[in-house]
């Protein structure tokens, strides 16, 4: 299986708020599965649809550390957070986004609702790590990248180092 080129800031597909899928047919599975072996062979603990060019609402997710053996592949089709609740403050980077971190704000738990790759509607509940990214998965589906998520201060300082490295 192929791996995908991930985008790069600023390409303005990273912009784009995603269509959601209508159908789940065999060139979307075959996404999927480019999709989670471009996650690991990154390494990146998850990646969305738009950061390999197809602006459509899905993701990849694994937490699991890398020198594991086991994986805890997470795939969502449409995923929407339909409940959430307390916050986190923890450092958070982008594979679109190389060698830049920065500490984000975001729910401590939310759940998930959205369509595994068999179309069932399935619900995640998470917190901490996985609840953190799937929040940067999921905000990636509607073209919001993570400095977006600093506050005022803070943002225009990054995105001013950002441009700086990559425009
Ligand atoms: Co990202």
């Amino acid at each position: 299986m192929p791996l995908l080129d991930i985008l790069i800031y600023p390409d303005q597909k990273l912009k784009k708020k995603s269509k959601s899928v209508d159908k789940i047919d065999n060139s979307l599975l075959l996404l999927l599965d480019d999709m989670a072996e471009t996650m690991y062979d990154a390494p990146g603990v998850g990646l969305a649809a738009p950061q390999v060019g197809e602006n459509i609402r899905v993701l990849t997710v694994d937490i699991t550390p890398q020198d594991s053996e086991e994986k805890n592949l997470i795939e969502l089709i449409n995923p929407e957070i339909i409940d959430s609740d307390g916050s986190q403050l923890g450092e958070e980077g982008c594979l679109s986004v190389p060698g830049f971190v920065a500490n984000v704000n975001r729910k401590l738990n939310v759940k998930v609702q959205a369509l595994n790759r068999d179309g069932e509607e399935i619900t995640v509940e998470a917190s901490d790590l996985l609840s953190r990214v799937l929040q940067h998965e999921i905000d990636h589906l509607d073209g919001i990248l993570f400095f977006e998520r600093l506050g005022r201060l803070k943002r225009e300082l990054l995105v001013k180092k950002i441009k700086k490295a990559f425009i």
